[in-house]
């Protein structure tokens, strides 16, 4: 394949005939190079959301091929959105166009958009071709790859969903200059996550590049951006239905999702409360004393200088934490597992946590 204008490194997601590209660089967005060799055939929708579409609806649109039939759909903005009603929205505007088997779905926009234009995609017609646009850093480090699609449950997060894979994911930086302080450093939580499950190395890189990445450096970005994709890719070739090791990529998030659902899908970001979640999972690895209180420390310091929460939100108790914990889609019959530190760079998933070891974390944790 020739050079693409703008991608600075292009990864592979290694799964067979749906193998497919991670292309990382900069004015991708409007690159129709980038884009349309990955459209199935001429009818193209492109879903995206209120705040996205001001900012790179024109300039994705305006790129695409004058031959293609290119439609949009706009949904509102928000975690609260992500429902099957608003899922449903999208499946009108495919009938309503009247688009078929061979159309392609473009998803602009964080992971929200991600999650629930796969989805569509993944339901319409039994499957269509998607392709993943992500303009977070959060989706563009984690959500756009690896094929998880779907929507929240009021009694469960992303508890409605299907495994189904882009055709590519089209990763430009630049569209992070326009993204909120506060939702750089929801992504940086997962960017975190790579070093602690997998990557000591990189987490020491992370701690000594926070100020920059925070500080939006495009080339520091772009390194973290790119190691985060290739450990994401690894982890997915490996395991794509998450039989095994693709669990450890939910390090933080059995206490995380807990925390979203308690609190009311939106009022803590995603990352937020992974970031929390991460803390907890490294606080209960340390009294299970699997990690020493200086890699306790490291954790707690890399999370708060990211922008993170620490502590747990005001007032949510063990038995709110236990009630979402027990629905989380890693149990398996009636076992709680989580996924826990053995050291800095390595973790795993357990089964074997003594209950009163995860009351008193649940009880105790500090809460903000
Ligand atoms: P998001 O999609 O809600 O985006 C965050 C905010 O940033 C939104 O207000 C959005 O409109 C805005 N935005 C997006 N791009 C922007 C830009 N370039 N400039 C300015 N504003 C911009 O949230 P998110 O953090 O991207 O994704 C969180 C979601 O991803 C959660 O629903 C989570 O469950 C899901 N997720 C999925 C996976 C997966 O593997 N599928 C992995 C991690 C998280
Ligand atoms: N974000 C977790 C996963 O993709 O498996």
């Amino acid at each position: 394949m020739k050079p693409i204008d703008g991608v600075q490194r292009t990864l592979n997601v290694a799964l067979d005939e749906r193998s497919y590209p991670i292309h990382i660089g900069t004015g991708l967005v409007g690159n129709a190079d980038a884009i349309a060799p990955y459209l199935a055939g001429r009818q193209v929708m492109i879903v995206t959301n209120e705040t996205v579409a001001p900012l790179y609806l024109d300039a994705l649109r305006d790129a695409l091929p004058g031959k293609l039939d290119v439609r949009c759909v706009v949904l509102p903005d928000g975690e609260a959105y992500k429902s099957v009603e608003y899922v449903g929205r999208i499946w009108d505007a495919l009938l309503e166009a009247g688009f078929n088997r061979r159309c392609t779905l473009i998803a602009l926009g964080g992971g929200v958009i991600g999650d629930m234009v796969g989805f569509a995609a993944a339901s319409y017609q039994r499957g269509v071709a998607f392709i993943q646009v992500p303009t977070t850093l959060l989706a563009q480090v984690d959500s756009s790859v690896g094929g998880k699609t779907g929507v929240n449950h009021p009694l469960g997060k992303n508890m409605i969903g299907a495994f189904w894979q882009p055709r590519a994911v089209i990763v430009d930086i630049a569209t992070l200059c326009t993204l909120p302080a506060r939702e750089l450093s929801a992504g940086l939580a997962e960017v975190i996550k790579y070093g602690l499950i997998r990557d000591a190395a990189f987490l020491t890189w992370l701690e000594d590049n926070m100020a920059a990445l925070r500080g939006c450096d495009a080339d520091t970005l772009a390194h973290a951006i790119a190691l985060s994709c290739q450990i994401k890719a690894d982890v997915v070739a490996a395991d794509e239905t998450e039989q095994g090791v693709r669990a450890l990529l939910n390090l933080g998030h059995t206490f995380g999702h807990a925390i979203e659902a308690e609190q009311g899908y939106g009022a803590w970001l995603h990352g937020e409360a992974v970031g929390a979640g991460m803390a907890m999972a490294a606080t209960l690895s340390h009294r299970l004393g699997w990690i020493d209180s200086a890699a306790l420390e490291r954790c707690e310091a890399v999370i708060v200088a990211a922008g993170l929460p620490l502590h747990a939100p005001a007032g949510m108790g063990r038995e709110a934490f236990l009630a979402h914990m027990r629905r989380d889609k890693k149990n398996l019959d009636d076992e709680l597992r989580l996924i826990l530190l053995r050291a800095l760079g390595d973790a795993c998933i357990t089964s074997e946590t003594p209950p009163e070891t995860l009351d008193a974390l649940l009880d105790g944790y500090p809460r903000a």
